[in-house]
């Protein structure tokens, strides 16, 4: 997590798509201008967000989904930016080449936007990544990093090396660390209020129809539930049942919220020892796991998490 929390840097606006020197410095004259890529459930979600916060800092400047009507239906959902709708377009390629031919033209609106919050499919993490570190665009990576390690490695050098560069920040969009209740627990552990922290344990179990499964059994709505196929063809299965989409099944989705709490308040975890076993079989990764964590500490802790039909939450 240190060198995450190294790369997370505060947002600058760019005074041109091509000027890396402009990277760290802040032009208070306009706010930093966002593009959100994947207009899917929880995209919308993050405009609320934006909206409710962020509008003094940040204009969203452009929505890009391959599903047409999502984008266009998000985009409508944009307000605060100084009058100008948001562009709309089907692919990353296909704005940043509109914002080359912007600049051949001279035009006043570049960049057209510093940052790009991406909301896609696990698989398409690091391809989006890369392109938008290499075009030195700001990139908010929704959770989890990568499906493979290797994959969440290569990501870490590349906005590394894109830090180093032109100042270029990555964020990963891992919302947990930041919810009240888990920061008040890290305030009473760290002024010693409730004493020392002998173990912890999570637990994540969610029905598999649940809108994160399935949204409601549809392919309509701002909710796609992933049963659209990764280019935004409709697919057999959502994408969160294909493993080499999602790289895991119920810890890596949701799970994910919950192990980041047990690292804020219980430090790294040096060793796991976990079984995996399948609830829902259309699932390809594991739809159960539990396992036994040994912080570097040396504290061990405890963490479940189930996806199923019959579950019954309390
Ligand atoms: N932080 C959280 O609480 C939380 C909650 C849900 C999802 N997520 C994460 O957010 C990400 C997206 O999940 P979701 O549930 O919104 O998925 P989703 O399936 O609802 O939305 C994904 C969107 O990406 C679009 N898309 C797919 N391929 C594309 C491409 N090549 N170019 C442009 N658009 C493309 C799809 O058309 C779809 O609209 C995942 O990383 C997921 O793990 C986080």
């Amino acid at each position: 997590m240190d060198r995450l929390a190294a790369l997370s840097r505060q947002l600058a606006p760019r005074s041109s798509a091509t000027d890396p020197s402009a990277a760290s410095t802040p032009t208070p004259a306009r706010r930093v201008r966002l593009a959100l890529m994947g207009c899917g459930q929880i995209s919308h979600a993050h405009l609320a967000g934006i909206q409710a916060l962020c509008g003094e800092v940040l204009e969203v400047s452009v929505v890009i989904d391959s599903v047409a009507a999502r984008a266009t239906e998000l985009a409508a959902l944009v307000v605060g930016g100084g009058g100008r709708a948001p562009l709309v377009f089907s692919s990353l390629d296909e704005a940043l080449a509109a914002e080359d031919v912007a600049a051949l033209e001279d035009s006043a609106d570049l960049p057209f936007f510093d940052a790009v919050d991406v909301m896609l499919p696990h698989q398409l993490h690091l391809p989006v990544t890369r392109l938008c570190l290499e075009r030195q665009k700001h990139v908010l990576l929704e959770k989890p990093l990568a499906p493979t390690l290797a994959e969440a490695e290569e990501i870490l050098q590349l906005a590394e090396a894109a830090a180093e560069r032109d100042g270029t920040v990555l964020m990963v969009a891992e919302n947990s660390q930041y919810w009240p209740e888990v920061q008040r627990g890290v305030e009473l552990i760290e002024s010693g209020a409730i004493g020392e922290v002998l173990s912890a344990k999570a637990c994540f179990n969610v029905r598999k129809a649940a809108a994160n499964y399935s949204q409601q059994g549809t392919n309509e709505g701002p909710g796609t539930g992933g049963f659209r196929g990764p280019d935004g063809e409709d697919a057999e299965v959502p994408w969160r049942y294909d493993l080499a989409v999602a790289g895991g099944g119920v810890v890596i989705d949701g799970g994910a919220h919950w192990l980041r709490p047990m690292r804020c308040f219980m430090g790294e975890i040096e060793r796991v020892v976990g079984v995996t076993a399948s609830l829902v079989p259309e699932m390809q990764g594991e739809s159960m796991a539990q396992a036994l964590l040994e912080f570097k500490s040396g504290r061990v802790g405890y963490f479940e998490a189930m996806a199923g039909e019959t579950l019954h939450l309390g």
